[in-house]
C-alpha cells in the first residue's frame, strides 16, 4: 500500500496529537508542514523528517500532496480550506469546520465542485468506547433512547489563547467542546430539531462564554442535555450517559459500561478514552475513504450541521427566556 502524503497546516497543540497518532501508520506520511510561526513549523517538520513551509499557499505550491490536515485556529479554516479544495486537495479540516454556517456551505460546494472530500475532525466518533456504545444502543439490548447527557467540562485558562477571541474562535466554550457535543449528540439520536443555552458566571473574565448549559431536543423527540466548562470541573467518571427504556449506557474516561434494568450488574465493555487511539482511527478512516476503500464515518453534511447546530445555540444564547421570581416585599 502507497503511503498517502499530507501536508499540516498549523503546527500547534492538536497537531502535536496528529504527528504522535500517526507514529505507526501506515496508511498516510506528513511530508510537509506550514505555519505562519516558522520555528514552529520548522521544529515539527525536522521531527518528522518532512519540508516546513511559512504559509499554507506556499506549501501548495511546492509539494504535491495527497491531503491536507488543517490544524489552526477556526477563523482560519475557510481560507484555508478552499486554498486546498481549489487545488483538489482533499482535506481533513479541525473543528469547527468554520465560525458561520455560510462559510461552511461554501466549503462543502467547494468540495463538491472540486470532486474532494472535506471532513471536520470528530475525534469522539473514532473512540472505540463510544463506537461500541452506539452498537450496544443500536442492537436495542436498553430499549429506546430517552434520555442523553453529555458533559465536557475542565478548568483550563483561556485567558491568554485564541480561544477566547471571538474573532478568531467564533465565540467560547460553546463553540470550542461544544462542536464535538453536537456531533455525538447527532451520532446517537441523529438529527437535532431545536434546542435552548443558558451561560454560567463568567469567572475568568473572558469575553466569551465560559461555562453553558444546553437542552437539545432531536427530531425522533428525544432530549438531552449537554454541560460545557472551562472554569469547573464536574468531577464526573463518564462523559456520555444515555438512557434507554430498558437500561443506561455509560462511557467515561477511564471504563464505559452498561446496566440493563432487568440486571443489577454492570457490564464494562471498554477501557475508557484514548486520544491518540481515537485520532489514529480517524486518519486511517480519512485514508481509507480517499482510497475508496471505505466509507467516511464523519461527512461534509455532518460537519455543516454541527456548524448549523451551534449557530443555533449562539442565537438561542442571545433570547433565552428568564422568568422573574417576584419578591413579596416585607
Ligand atoms: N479535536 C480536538 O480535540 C481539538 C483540541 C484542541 C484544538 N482543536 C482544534 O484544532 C485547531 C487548532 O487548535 P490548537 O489548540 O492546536 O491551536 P494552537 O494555537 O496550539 O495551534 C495553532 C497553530 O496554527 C498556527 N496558525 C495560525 N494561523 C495560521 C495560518 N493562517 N496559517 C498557518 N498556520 C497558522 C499558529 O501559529 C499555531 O502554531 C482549532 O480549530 C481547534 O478548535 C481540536
Amino acid at each position: 500500500m502507497q503511503e498517502l502524503k499530507l501536508g499540516l497546516i498549523g503546527a500547534g497543540g492538536i497537531a502535536q496529537s496528529y504527528a504522535q497518532a500517526m507514529e505507526d501508520c501506515d496508511c498516510a506520511r506528513i511530508v510537509a508542514v506550514a505555519d505562519v510561526r516558522p520555528e514552529a513549523a520548522q521544529a515539527m517538520a525536522e521531527g518528522l523528517g518532512a519540508r516546513s513551509f511559512e504559509s499554507a499557499e506556499e506549501m501548495g505550491d511546492s509539494v504535491e500532496l495527497d491531503a491536507v490536515l488543517v490544524c489552526t485556529p477556526p477563523a482560519t479554516h475557510p481560507e484555508i480550506c478552499l486554498h486546498f479544495l481549489g487545488r483538489k486537495v482533499h482535506v481533513l479540516c479541525e473543528k469547527p469546520l468554520a465560525i458561520d454556517s455560510r462559510s461552511a456551505r461554501f466549503m462543502l460546494e467547494s468540495a463538491r465542485k472540486a470532486g474532494v472530500k472535506l471532513v471536520m475532525a470528530s475525534k469522539f466518533r473514532y473512540a472505540e468506547d463510544v463506537i461500541r456504545a452506539k452498537s450496544i444502543m443500536t442492537s436495542g439490548i436498553l430499549g429506546e433512547i430517552s434520555l442523553f447527557e453529555n458533559a465536557f467540562t475542565s478548568r483550563v485558562d483561556m485567558s491568554t489563547r485564541w480561544n477566547s477571541n471571538p474573532t478568531v474562535s467564533g465565540g467560547g466554550v460553546l463553540i470550542d467542546n461544544g462542536t464535538h457535543s453536537v456531533d455525538l449528540m447527532r451520532y446517537f439520536l441523529g438529527p437535532l430539531s431545536d434546542l435552548q443555552v443558558w451561560e454560567g458566571k463568567r469567572s475568568q473574565g473572558l469575553p466569551v462564554e465560559e461555562t453553558v448549559r444546553i437542552f437539545v431536543r432531536s427530531v425522533s423527540g428525544v432530549i438531552g442535555s449537554i454541560d460545557l466548562s472551562w472554569t469547573i470541573n464536574k468531577e464526573l467518571d463518564s462523559y456520555l450517559n444515555i438512557y434507554g427504556s430498558h437500561g443506561t449506557v455509560c462511557v467515561g474516561w477511564k471504563e464505559s459500561k452498561y446496566r440493563q434494568s432487568s440486571s443489577r450488574e454492570w457490564v464494562v465493555f471498554g477501557g475508557g478514552y484514548n486520544k491518540l487511539q481515537a485520532f489514529r482511527n480517524q486518519i486511517r478512516n480519512f485514508c481509507g475513504a480517499l482510497r475508496g476503500e471505505e466509507q467516511l464515518l464523519t461527512t461534509s453534511e455532518d460537519a455543516l450541521a454541527s456548524v448549523e447546530a451551534i449557530e443555533a445555540a449562539y442565537d438561542a444564547l442571545r433570547q433565552t427566556h428568564w422568568t422573574a421570581v417576584n419578591h413579596a416585599s416585607a
